[in-house]
């Protein structure tokens, strides 16, 4: 199913304005689709290097929608059963993709860890689409939403690169635990470049 719904394109991002935080969402989400085949198909070293590709996208989004996106979800008409269920699904799919890290690409579970990871994001990416992002767009004024969108940009520099599963799914623990797990990444793969000479 998850190959199906992949190929999906997102035209209507292309009808928001330039920095819509909406627009970049969507864009991100086809993004994702896209590495998720590229991981699937791929083999050897480069199967690694897409799956760290991915898991960097996946661990900022899902970090900026928390701290940004998930708060105006909570405030508007109906929005609070909203944003619990999309942190949950949000807390589920960090611990695989967790899991997937510790396993690394060559290991011989990958696979279907990586079809499971797949098939919980497709489903959490349409749920936001269809229910999330809506209320985003009936709430917020056109520059609010680009306000958003910078704060996003912003975050997703800052953002811890690895999943961490203490600070996922929820809004408050990515502002405490955030920038600290952060650092923490930042530090280690840049200890991993100076080690590779
Ligand atoms: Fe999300
Ligand atoms: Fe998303």
């Amino acid at each position: 199913m998850a190959q199906a719904q992949k190929s999906r394109s997102r035209p209507e991002s292309a009808q928001l304005p330039k920095g819509d935080v909406v627009r970049i969402l969507l864009e991100q989400h086809t993004r994702i689709d896209e590495l998720f085949g590229r991981v699937r198909n791929a083999s050897g070293k480069s199967k690694q290097q897409l799956f760290d590709e991915l898991r960097r996208l996946l661990t900022v989004h899902e970090a900026a929608e928390e701290m940004i996106v998930r708060p105006v979800t909570r405030a508007a008409s109906g929005g609070h059963r909203v944003a619990s269920a999309r942190n949950a699904e949000e807390g589920k799919a960090t611990h695989l993709l967790a899991n997937l890290e510790r396993l690394g690409s060559s290991s011989p579970g990958f696979s279907a860890e990586l079809a499971a990871l797949e098939t919980n994001v497709v489903q959490h990416a349409q749920h936001e689409e269809t229910e999330e992002f809506p209320l985003i767009i009936e709430t917020r004024s056109e520059q609010q939403r680009v306000w958003m969108g910078m704060a996003v940009r912003a975050v997703e520099t800052l953002a811890p690169t690895h999943p961490h599963v203490t600070a996922a799914g929820s809004t408050i623990a990515q502002y405490v635990l955030g920038p600290i797990a952060s650092l923490l990444d930042h530090g280690r793969d840049a200890a991993k470049k100076v080690l590779a000479g």
